[in-house]
């Protein structure tokens, strides 16, 4: 996850957080030094209640305040409309319940706050996306809870989310195998109403 090939990825997507910033699935913080430097504050979400040695190093160094909320995304327990960003990277394959944690992430967010994603998910290759679907099963098992065949734009879409055309992504990256390698990364804004 702290592969600075990623860091080329996360870099566009988190370096736009502004305003109240809650992270989805903080991981050992590997998006900490993407943030703008503006950025002190951050709030995270993350189910372990312990967070990692690495993840307590990353954000010593990093000298931000991080606020850690250990909980699952499916039950924030924030106000409506109380977030300017809301940044998920390499989460949204993991969390069980994703269309209950999208619509959380859309109800906390302001109408005119921004939603940045960068996710892995199902290729548009009938033929790789079968063998995601295959592969799903094991990759649960082993990997945290991760689906390798999440349709991640649909899935945001679907969520009540206006997906901005001129800035998402969607393609393989390279030097990873293609079941895991279709990468989908932009910024979405609540629909409200
Ligand atoms: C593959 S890791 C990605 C970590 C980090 N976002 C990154 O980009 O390196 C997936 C993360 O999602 C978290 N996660 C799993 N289920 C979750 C849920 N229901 N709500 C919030 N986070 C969850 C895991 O604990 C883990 O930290």
């Amino acid at each position: 996850m702290h592969d600075p090939r990623l860091g080329r990825h996360r870099a566009p997507v988190v370096g736009s957080a502004q305003g109240r910033i809650l992270e989805i699935g903080f991981g050992t913080g590997a998006n900490l030094p993407y943030y703008p430097s503006g950025v002190r504050r951050i709030e995270i979400v993350e189910p372990d209640a312990m967070l990692s040695q690495r993840a307590r190093k990353h954000i010593a160094d990093s000298g931000r305040e991080v606020i850690s909320h250990a909980l699952f995304a499916e039950r924030l327990p924030f106000d409506t409309d109380s977030f300017d960003t809301v940044v998920s990277t390499f989460t949204l394959c993991s969390i069980a319940q994703v269309d209950q944690a999208l619509a959380e992430i859309r109800r906390v967010l302001h109408p005119s706050g921004r939603f940045l994603f960068l996710e892995h998910g199902q290729s548009p290759d009938p033929r790789i996306a079968k063998w995601q679907h295959r592969l799903t099963p094991l990759q649960k098992r082993v990997g945290g809870g991760c689906h390798l065949n999440r349709p991640i734009r649909t899935l945001i879409e679907h969520a009540g989310f206006a997906i901005d055309s001129e800035l998402v992504a969607e393609r393989y990256v390279e030097r990873l195998p293609r079941i895991v390698g279709w990468f989908t990364s932009g910024t979405a804004t609540p629909m409200k109403g």
